[in-house]
């Protein structure tokens, strides 16, 4: 795993926006996997920019996110939907039809997952996969557990998870139990995986990833040691603590 340490959270943004945007340029029909949470927000702000005053072309370019709350409809601000285009697919000009975030709205959960698993079987090998973690090691909402998914699965979010994410919603009972994720196989066909981290509550998962020499399935980005292109940038904080 390689590592990029950055001053702080504008640097990291940058960094990882730089390492998109000459991928974008060399292959203008790239694929790429994206994230949501806080931590991508300052990437996709210096890609929007690197559009608009650079010229930087995402017509042929195609996305896939990791996952999406179940329940949430697009028009609901907290659904990843509706973030995605909020923080970056409104103000590029990617196609609509080119971006695809999971769908599930509990009516036919088995349908949701073999749709997006046959989508991703059908997109390939994606060139680049952003990836935030969680405090408690999670990537994409893969939790700790003894056994983790390898394709696209309905998953519970941990109480840990749910404490976390409640502060993007108005009380802690809004937030949704399930998810629709991504699982390992399928975060692992990419690639490059760029992984992001910022702020002193990522420190202890940053150090059980750069000095835990071990995986464990109950710390789900340790896998990630067994990907041969890992990227983690990460600000002084982060890193330090
Ligand atoms: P965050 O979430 O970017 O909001 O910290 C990351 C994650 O839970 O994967």
């Amino acid at each position: 795993m390689k590592t990029i340490i950055c001053k702080d959270y504008d640097e990291m943004s940058k960094k990882a926006a730089e390492i998109i945007t000459k991928q974008v340029k060399e292959k203008p029909d790239s694929v790429l996997g994206l994230a949501t949470g806080s931590t991508p927000i300052g990437l996709y702000k210096c890609l929007i920019e690197e559009h608009k005053e650079n010229g930087l072309d995402f017509s042929k370019v195609k996305t896939v996110n990791l996952d999406e709350y179940v329940g949430l409809g697009e028009k609901d601000d907290q659904s990843y939907i509706y973030f995605m285009r909020d923080n970056l697919f409104n103000h590029i000009n990617i196609k609509k039809e080119n971006t695809h975030v999971p769908e599930s709205n509990k009516e036919d959960l088995k349908l949701d997952t073999e749709k997006y698993n046959k989508l991703l079987d059908d997109i390939g090998t994606r060139d680049i996969q952003v990836l935030g973690i969680g405090v408690n090691g999670h990537i994409a909402f893969n939790e700790p557990d003894d056994k983790l998914n390898l394709r696209t699965s309905i998953v519970d979010l941990t109480e840990e998870t749910i404490e976390v994410n409640s502060r993007f919603f108005e009380k802690k009972e809004d937030v949704p139990t399930k998810a629709i994720s991504m699982g390992l196989e399928d975060i692992f066909d990419a690639k490059c995986i760029i992984l992001l981290a910022n702020g002193k509550s990522k420190k202890e998962a940053i150090d059980k990833i750069l000095n835990g020499k071990f995986v464990d399935t109950n710390f789900p980005a340790s896998l990630l040691h067994l990907h041969p292109n890992v990227v983690l940038i990460v600000d002084e904080e982060a890193y330090n603590g």
